[in-house]
């Protein structure tokens, strides 16, 4: 504890100094100190939805918008030939053979245009159809070194990749079937392997906002965000900076690795119940945007954002970038 502290210490002095000398900080690398440097961020989820024929996830990685863009969804943990399964609606619909996985060489395209940007892509695990458990260690330990192989830095399953060499910037637990069970085991088993991966790897998670979460537990306190859905629950809109509240100290008290926490937002009225307009999530982002772990807002999804438009013609996810103003 007393090193934690101290490392804290250090890079925070070396921050103030200087950012360009704080990102040298070998201590600083292990991801386990909030980077205070970093401006909120915007994150918006995509993949779910494909209602326009020109959408594209090149289109979002150009939107000056978008920090962040999370992949929806790895919807099976081990399908086909033991191995995850990976559904984009109606984006690639040529099948791996053996397994449950799509081949997507335009999305491996983009997401090597989008971090040349700067910007990071997450891939989502589970979500609404996600109905599969990590009942002990050696399912989530498998889980995480078969996605390591597919999406990240890992060998063994080339011709399997989806995304081809393209490596995703992280996993993001969308979990929904009210089993916790695995998760913190995955997340170390992950983390382990991050240690030694060419560039930084992150873990996010997307619990609903009824705190605490029952299908992630005690994992939000092992991730690096935490992309809370305000929506479909009676902690959105007016239950919302109250219930941002509850989880900013719980996390603030428990989270020993600085998470940042996130307002996750409906990008349109007609995807769920809890909908804020433009204006209404901008009112409320600016009543929590001042809590020591506020990460930034996140969107579900990217393409009902784009098309909401308020009467000055601003983009849902264009109102995002300017709630962190
Ligand atoms: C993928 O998910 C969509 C719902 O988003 C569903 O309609 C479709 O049947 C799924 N496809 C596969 C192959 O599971
Ligand atoms: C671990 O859980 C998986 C399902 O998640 C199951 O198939 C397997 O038999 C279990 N292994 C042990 C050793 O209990
Ligand atoms: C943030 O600002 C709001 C007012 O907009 C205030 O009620 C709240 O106490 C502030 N929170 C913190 C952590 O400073």
């Amino acid at each position: 504890m007393f090193s934690l502290i101290l490392t804290s210490v250090l890079c925070l002095a070396s921050a103030l100094l200087s950012p360009v000398h704080a990102a040298a900080v070998p201590a600083c690398k292990a991801g386990y100190v909030p980077d205070i440097t970093v401006a909120p961020k915007t994150v918006t989820y995509f993949g779910q939805t494909r209602s326009q024929p020109t959408d594209s996830l090149a289109k979002f990685c150009a939107d000056e918008s978008v920090d962040i863009v999370v992949l929806a969804v790895v919807h099976i943990i081990k399908g086909k030939g033991g191995l995850p399964g990976l559904n984009l609606s109606g984006y690639c619909g040529d099948p791996i053979s053996g397994t449950d996985l799509i081949r997507c060489p335009e999305f491996g395209t983009a997401i090597t245009k989008c971090q040349a940007k700067g910007k990071l892509v997450f891939m989502s695990l589970q979500g609404s159809m996600g109905d599969q458990t990590l009942d002990n260690d050696t399912a989530a330990i498998e889980y995480a070194d078969s996605l390591w192989k597919l999406f990240g830095e890992g060998t063994g399953l080339e011709s399997m990749r989806p995304f081809g060499n393209a490596k995703v910037d992280g996993f993001d637990i969308d979990n929904e079937n009210g089993d916790p069970r695995g998760w913190p085991k995955f997340i170390s088993e992950l983390r382990s392997k991050y240690a030694s991966a060419s560039k930084k790897y992150y873990i996010s998670a997307a619990p609903q906002c009824p705190h605490p979460d029952a299908s992630i537990g005690d994992a939000v306190y092992l991730v690096d965000y935490l992309f809370i859905q305000f929506y479909n629950n009676f902690c959105a809109t007016t239950g919302l900076v109250s219930s941002f509240g509850t989880w900013s100290k719980d996390i603030a008290a428990n989270s020993i690795i600085g998470t940042k926490i996130f307002a996750g937002f409906l990008g349109a009225p007609n995807t769920g119940s809890g909908y804020a307009t433009h204006s209404e999530m901008i009112g409320y982002v600016s009543q929590i945007k001042n809590s020591s772990n506020f990460g930034g807002v996140s969107v579900w999804d990217a393409t009902c954002a784009r098309k909401n438009v308020d009467a000055g013609g601003r983009s849902f996810l264009k109102a995002m970038r300017d709630s962190l103003q």
